[in-house]
């Protein structure tokens, strides 16, 4: 019997959602506007690919751009501690804004925290 994974409860609209929320608070975010492209279209469509098979929906991701290797893609962007905070603030906001119960929250958003830490590769500015 298969079970069903996070990504069957939460769906695929919610999911989109949840993207287009958050990537609206990054490309207004001052610590965040620096690194990202003007237009999040592109990326927001790579989100939605990655974070369906990151909570165990089909491997969308993959199937178009290889391997993850999320910590090597982020190399050529400065990610310090900070933007990593703004990048998690941005995703906290916008799981508020589409309601996520609670159920999921807490797991998914620990689970990226941790992606979030690994992703860091640049110190803070010292001031
Ligand atoms: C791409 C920043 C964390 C998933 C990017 C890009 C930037 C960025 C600047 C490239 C945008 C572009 O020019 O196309 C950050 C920062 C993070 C962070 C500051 C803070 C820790 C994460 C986490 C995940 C993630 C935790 C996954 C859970 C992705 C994906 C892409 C991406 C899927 C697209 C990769 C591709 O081009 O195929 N991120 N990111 N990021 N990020 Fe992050």
């Amino acid at each position: 019997e298969k079970h069903a994974t996070p990504y069957d409860a939460i769906g695929a609209e919610k999911l989109a959602v949840l993207v287009d929320e958050f990537y609206s608070r990054v490309g207004k975010h001052p610590d965040l506007i620096p690194i990202f492209p003007k237009d999040l279209t592109e990326v927001a469509r790579k989100q939605k690919q990655f974070l369906t098979q990151y909570l165990g929906g089909p491997a969308l991701y993959t199937e178009e751009h290889g391997h993850p290797m999320m910590r090597a893609r982020h190399l050529p962007h400065e990610v310090t501690p900070r933007r990593a905070k703004a990048w998690l603030s941005c995703m906290s906001e916008a799981m508020d804004e589409v309601g996520l119960e609670e159920r999921f929250r807490e797991h998914f958003f620990s689970r990226l925290a941790l992606t979030a830490k690994h992703m860091v590769n640049t110190p803070d500015d010292p001031q």
